[in-house]
């Protein structure tokens, strides 16, 4: 019987360039990087500091737009819709896990997590929307062992804490895509590994993860390790080969 496979691939990218001018110095960063991401996948990259990696990121989770190549989100050319549609994608494909948290300092650990989904939403559905998102959001919470912190303010929250409010937050439109940018570089090895074994996780229900990562331990609990190298992206083992560079294709 020839029962067709579905397509798992939620990111597919080919070809990209990023390069950055300064002054008259050109600096190539992503040249020809390619990647495929499939769901249920833990993908982790490594490389040296200033190798790319989180340009490679904010390329691949639509923040950044390459000079060339393609970024395809969910079967969608993802470079050649409308601004408008590329927004939505983003907002309700892909979510982001950085270093420093990035949490909005006003707002409860509960807002936070609640901003993914007001974002997509106008100010007239918003009413009919919040009490479903409202139960989400503390679902989350509880999830991420933050039940008794709904209310707190990321200043009343320690580092692992703050990680973990960034994390419901990343998951609250539930995105097929999940970009971690170094999510343990400003935690304590203790706090570290319990954000690990979150992020390792969920990071395979339903989604797929790509981990940016110092780390090499953590980066090894993943299902495939990367390197970013000279722009591209290289199974690790297999660029020390000298044709790597050529045949590298992640
Ligand atoms: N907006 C920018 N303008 C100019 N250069 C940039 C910009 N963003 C990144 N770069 C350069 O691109 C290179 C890669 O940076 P980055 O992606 O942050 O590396 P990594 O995350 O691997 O440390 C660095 O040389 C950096 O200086
Ligand atoms: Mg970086």
């Amino acid at each position: 019987m020839s029962e067709r496979v579905r397509d798992d691939v939620v990111l597919r990218a080919a070809g990209v360039h990023r390069s950055f001018r300064m002054g008259r110095a050109t600096i190539e960063v992503l040249r020809d990087l390619a990647l495929t991401l499939r769901r249920g996948e833990r993908v982790s990259v490594v490389g040296a500091s200033g190798s790319g990696k989180t340009t490679m990121i904010n390329v691949l989770g639509l923040l950044d737009r390459p000079q060339a190549g393609s970024v395809e989100v969910l079967g969608e050319d993802a470079l050649a819709v409308r601004a408008r549609r590329r927004n939505e994608l983003r907002n309700t494909g892909i979510g982001f896990i950085f270093q420093f948290y990035h949490l909005i300092d006003e707002l409860s650990a509960l807002e936070n997590v609640l901003l993914p989904a007001m974002i997509g939403t106008s100010t007239f559905a918003w009413p009919s929307r919040r009490r479903a998102a409202h139960g989400r959001a503390s679902a989350l919470l509880d999830q991420v062992g933050l039940a008794d912190r709904r209310g707190h303010r990321p200043q009343e929250l320690s580092g692992g804490e703050r990680q973990r409010v960034a994390i419901a937050r990343a998951l609250m439109n539930d995105p097929a895509i999940l970009f971690c940018d170094e999510p343990t570089g400003n935690l304590d090895p203790r706090t570290s590994g319990g954000v690990q074994d979150l992020l390792l996780e969920i990071g395979h229900r339903g989604r797929a993860m790509l981990l940016v990562t110092h780390d090499a331990r953590f980066a090894g609990r993943c299902d495939r390790v990367l390197r970013l190298n000279e722009g591209r992206l290289v199974a690790v083992g297999g660029e020390a080969a000298p044709a790597a560079a050529a045949g590298g294709r992640a």
